[in-house]
């Protein structure tokens, strides 16, 4: 069973003037659990309409999806997974300690478990100090961190995330990441919106690339960057102690090696030359 399985979504948007927006064309993907998938794409390519239609949030205009197994079309799911809006908000007048005690009741967690989860979560996230101040007082930053604690608290199967890193410093960033890791060892399937390739690069066993509605590749993070592979930066010292650096384009590192073994070269270090994340994303969206 797939943690999440899209078979031809399609989403269009009837504006005020009537006029007709495709935000999502025949978006068929499936996640398997235990997997942590990047769903990259530009501003407007039709990330949170995905991701909104997998919430029940609004509805298809055709296509399905299951969470679990279970039709997002039906409740089953929902105590299944969790999920980080884009732009969290909250009822401001609460603390954060409040809030989470207020989501896990809605989610008809057990009264002693929801204490215990909630002590972990605002730890965890870093909110303990502040839990008390009502959230009109938090920063962006903490906003986003109190999203990612609800989001955990009733640890669910499977997690979607609208852009969990925007609006983050570093230090959240990395929190974050980790956050996602963890999660990863603990068999959860994450899946992600994010415009920030840097972030796939790190924490993604597989990205899909969306670009205008339609996807554009689906790929393991690791074959991107094999794939992206120019060559080689290396560095020898010869026989008479001559050092030396050089770049070995892709093919050519076979017969490199054997040369330099024939000639009593040593090599110091081989190091590739990569295309990151971030240029095959650029490539693939430039070429629609
Ligand atoms: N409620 C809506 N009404 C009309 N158009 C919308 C609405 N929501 C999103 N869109 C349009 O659908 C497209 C995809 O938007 P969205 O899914 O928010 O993209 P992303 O999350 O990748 O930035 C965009 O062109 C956006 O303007
Ligand atoms: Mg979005």
């Amino acid at each position: 069973m797939f943690a999440i399985d899209i078979q031809g979504l399609s989403k269009s948007y009837k504006t005020k003037r009537h006029l007709t927006v495709n935000a999502l064309k025949e978006l068929t993907l499936s996640v398997e659990q235990g997997e942590v998938f990047g769903f990259l794409g530009p501003n407007g390519a039709g990330k949170s309409t995905t991701i909104k239609c997998l919430l029940g949030l609004i509805r298809p205009t055709s296509g399905t999806a299951t969470i679990m197994g279970d039709s997002v079309t039906g409740d089953n799911y929902r105590r299944k997974v969790g999920y980080l809006p884009e732009n969290p908000a909250f009822y401001d007048y609460l603390g954060a300690e409040e809030y989470l005690l207020f989501v896990g009741r809605i989610f008809k967690m057990q009264e002693e478990l929801l204490a215990r989860r909630t002590v972990d979560c605002l730890k965890l996230l870093e909110l303990w100090d502040a839990r008390k101040r009502p959230l009109r007082s938090y920063s962006k930053g903490m906003v986003q961190r109190l999203g990612l604690a609800q989001v955990l608290l009733h640890d669910p199967d499977v997690y979607i995330l609208d852009e969990p890193m925007s609006g983050l410093d570093p230090i959240g960033r990395a929190l974050v990441k980790d956050i996602i890791l963890d999660l990863k060892r603990r068999g959860k399937c994450v899946f992600f919106s994010t415009h920030i390739t840097d972030d796939v690069e790190k924490v993604c066993d597989r990205v899909a690339i969306i670009n205008r509605g339609m996807l554009q590749v689906v790929d393991k993070v690791d074959n991107i960057l094999q794939q992206g592979i120019e060559g080689y930066d290396v560095r020898t010292t010869a026989a008479n102690g001559q050092v030396e650096e050089l770049f070995i384009e892709k093919n050519a590192l076979q017969s490199f090696i054997q040369q330099s073994i024939n000639n009593q070269t040593s090599i110091e270090r081989i190091e590739p030359r990569r295309k990151n994340i971030e240029a095959f994303f650029l490539d693939v969206v430039a070429q629609q």
